[in-house]
């Protein structure tokens, strides 16, 4: 694959992503906190440790100064700021305020993410988000966050993943809460899909009353490439089906009209892309007709994802050809504790970006996928995502090779050939 120097235009925004849960620690009174209890975390890490972000805000902040980020993308914890139905945490509310402030006074433009797979258990117990009222919970919840954060905030995520937390939490069964029904999964979808539609109408109606008259609200979406095992027309359908059902239907239900002029509840599309599947039929009803691996040989990460930067490019292609928005990759890094192939990684998929640019697309950030490592869903603590490495017991952080490459490019929007180099080779 080509290694050459490259430039990004001057208005492309670079920064990094993080989740409320995966970094915050301290809160018990969510849905990941029982999946823990539970036993169901592989190595048994407990996210009311996680990287104990809630009492380092300045310290996290400081790396982000340090690295140069133009942007920031954050979530908020409902089980934080409702801990019981209709009650509002006076507390936690000023503490966001006073991470977005710090943000804002730093120059680094805020993302927040309103809901990333995480919930309080009163909304769990109810059933979550199979249950009807989940809707106006969610959407009472979010008008807090809006009029409470919002004179702070322009660039709004509804929701992040909404595909990959009904997947994993109903159609696999290996997230909370661990049902196997893809009845609950299509219902889970439909309220999530009236939830993010009323929200962004809601964010868009409130925004200008707090003196930010252009808000832009989107969803972040976990977008793979499924290509085909072989050629035979089974594989052929196997592949399709898992990239309309567990993809298609979300992006189109939740942006809206492709065309101009149409209805729409999206003013960008969010791309979380990390891997490819390679899609077999197999005749076993059991299984659901499919499975899906990483191609054999192809280089992987610690986790097995397989590193396919190409695959960047054809996902934000494919809706580029369909939606006339601006496109945020909002999540993108790999597995690596050894950080022994995270500069390549950031290097190819950046690189796909630029292509995409020079090809005509109109994509305007991107968000490495993370800043520190953390508690990391159902593998725990041990899948190391992080820029920068985290020793849990001490909670010291120490940026690896590649968060200092991250950041030379962060400051020159550019990769050398001096970059080339010294990070690369
Ligand atoms: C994405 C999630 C994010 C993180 C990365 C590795 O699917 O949105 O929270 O876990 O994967």
């Amino acid at each position: 694959m080509t290694i050459e120097p490259f430039s990004l235009p001057d208005g492309f925004l670079l920064g990094v992503a993080t989740a409320a849960t995966q970094i915050e620690g301290g809160d018990r009174n969510n849905n990941w906190y029982r999946w823990f209890e539970d036993g169901h975390v592989k190595d048994g890490s407990d996210p009311s440790v996680a990287c104990d972000h809630w009492n380092r805000v300045a310290e996290d902040t400081a790396l982000l100064t340090e690295f140069g980020c133009h942007t920031y993308r954050l979530g908020v914890e409902w089980s934080r700021i409702e801990p019981e139905p209709g009650r509002y945490d006076e507390e936690a509310i000023a503490h966001y305020r006073d991470e977005l402030q710090r943000l804002r006074d730093a120059d680094i433009v805020p993302l927040l993410t309103i809901y990333h797979f995480s919930h309080p258990l009163w909304f769990e117990d109810m059933g979550g988000w199979m249950s009807r009222r989940s809707i106006e919970c969610y959407l009472r919840f979010t008008e807090v966050v809006v009029r409470r954060l919002g004179n702070l905030v322009d660039d709004w995520i509804t929701m992040n993943e909404p595909n990959i937390y009904l997947i994993f939490g109903y159609v696999m069964g290996v997230w909370p809460p661990g049902r196997k029904s893809v009845r609950r999964f299509f219902r889970g979808r439909r309220h999530m899909v009236r939830a993010h539609r009323a929200a962004y109408e809601m964010i868009h109606r409130i925004s200008p009353e707090l003196g930010r008259p252009e808000p832009k609200v989107g969803v972040a979406h976990h977008l793979r490439v499924f290509d085909p095992a072989t050629d035979r027309v089974a594989d052929r359908f196997m592949a399709r089906f898992y990239d309309r059902m567990s993809q298609g239907i979300f992006v189109s239900a939740m942006t809206g009209s492709s065309g101009d002029g149409g209805r729409r509840w999206a003013d960008f599309i969010g791309v979380n892309y990390y891997s490819r599947d390679i899609v077999h039929f197999v005749p076993n009803p059991a299984i659901g007709f499919g499975r899906r691996m990483s191609l054999e040989g192809a280089p992987v990460n610690d986790l097995g994802w397989e590193r396919y930067p190409e695959g960047l490019y054809r996902v934000v292609q494919w809706l580029a050809e369909r939606y006339p928005l601006p496109i945020y990759i909002t999540e993108n890094g790999t597995c690596d504790s050894r950080d022994a192939f995270r500069s390549r990684y950031i290097y190819d998929h950046l690189y796909q970006i630029h292509r995409l640019i020079e090809d005509g697309v109109d994509v305007r950030r991107y968000y490495h996928w993370t800043l520190t490592d953390n508690f990391e869903w159902s593998e725990g603590t041990t899948a190391r995502f992080g820029l920068v490495y985290v020793d849990f017991d001490s909670q010291r952080r120490a940026p690896r090779e590649s968060a200092r490459f991250y950041a030379e490019i962060c400051r020159r929007r550019a990769v050398t050939t001096g970059m080339i180099e010294r990070y690369i080779r």
